[in-house]
């Protein structure tokens, strides 16, 4: 049986986790997460002057990334635990961040023209209606990055092992259970490239880290 994803129950997880969301992924990544984030975002090559919204934020990653690197683009982080979202605001005094579900985003039509997602969709419950509304959102030839953990490999049996390890000194033990179950079920990139394709993106880029351990697509809205 697939782990139970309902929204309430995932966004309460997250507000419980926020206060050790960035130390746990420094320790299970050992730091490495950050820098992924840093070149998954790179090959991008977002234009100046350019709309995204950086979705599932978190505590703000991507967006002090795009923020920093991309100083004559506009930037809005979504997420829906309050909890993160204040703790992104904390890590981005200047950022610009609202509280919102993927599965309904409070935007009009190709509002933007770069979309990223950062570890996110392996947690929401619906994911064709998340990929709805990206691409209702997302304007024409605009550009969707989606990160996450990608094909079952050795570097990714070394991360499991690391977060068993980290985590049996926390109070949060389920959760991280959940993160392992979650990583297992979630489909691996080239089938995950179809479920894009049958929402009107096409594959631009494919870029692996660790092998493939960890995996980012670049769709394009065709
Ligand atoms: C694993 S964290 C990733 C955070 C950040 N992108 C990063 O890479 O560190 C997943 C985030 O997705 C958010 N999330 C999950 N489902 C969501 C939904 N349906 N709408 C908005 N945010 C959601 C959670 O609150 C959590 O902050």
């Amino acid at each position: 049986m697939n782990t139970d994803k309902n929204p309430q129950k995932i966004k309460s997880m997250f507000n419980e986790i926020s206060p050790h969301y960035d130390l746990m992924n420094n320790l299970i990544s050992l730091g490495s997460h950050y820098i992924i984030k840093f070149l998954a975002i790179r090959k991008l090559e977002i234009k100046p002057r350019s709309n995204i919204l950086d979705l599932c934020c978190g505590t703000g990653d991507f967006t002090r990334i795009i923020r920093k690197f991309y100083p004559r683009s506009k930037v809005i982080g979504l997420d829906f635990s309050p909890e993160m979202i204040k703790l992104a605001k904390i890590k981005n005094p200047k950022g610009a961040f609202i509280q919102g579900d993927c599965t309904d985003l409070p935007f009009g039509e190709r509002e933007f023209n770069y979309i990223t997602m950062g570890f996110g969709l392996r947690n929401i419950e619906n994911r064709e209606s998340a990929l709805k509304e990206i691409h209702r959102v997302l304007d024409k030839g605009g550009k969707f990055l989606h990160l996450d953990f990608g094909y079952r490999n050795i570097f990714s049996s070394i991360f499991d092992l690391f977060t068993y390890l980290v985590t049996r000194f926390t109070q949060n033990k389920e959760h991280y259970k959940y993160l392992l179950q979650s990583k297992k079920e979630f489909p691996e990139p080239d089938e995950l490239i179809k479920e894009f394709e049958q929402q009107g993106f096409k594959c631009v880029k494919v870029c692996n880290y660790f092998f493939g351990a960890i995996s980012a697509q670049i769709m394009e809205k065709v």
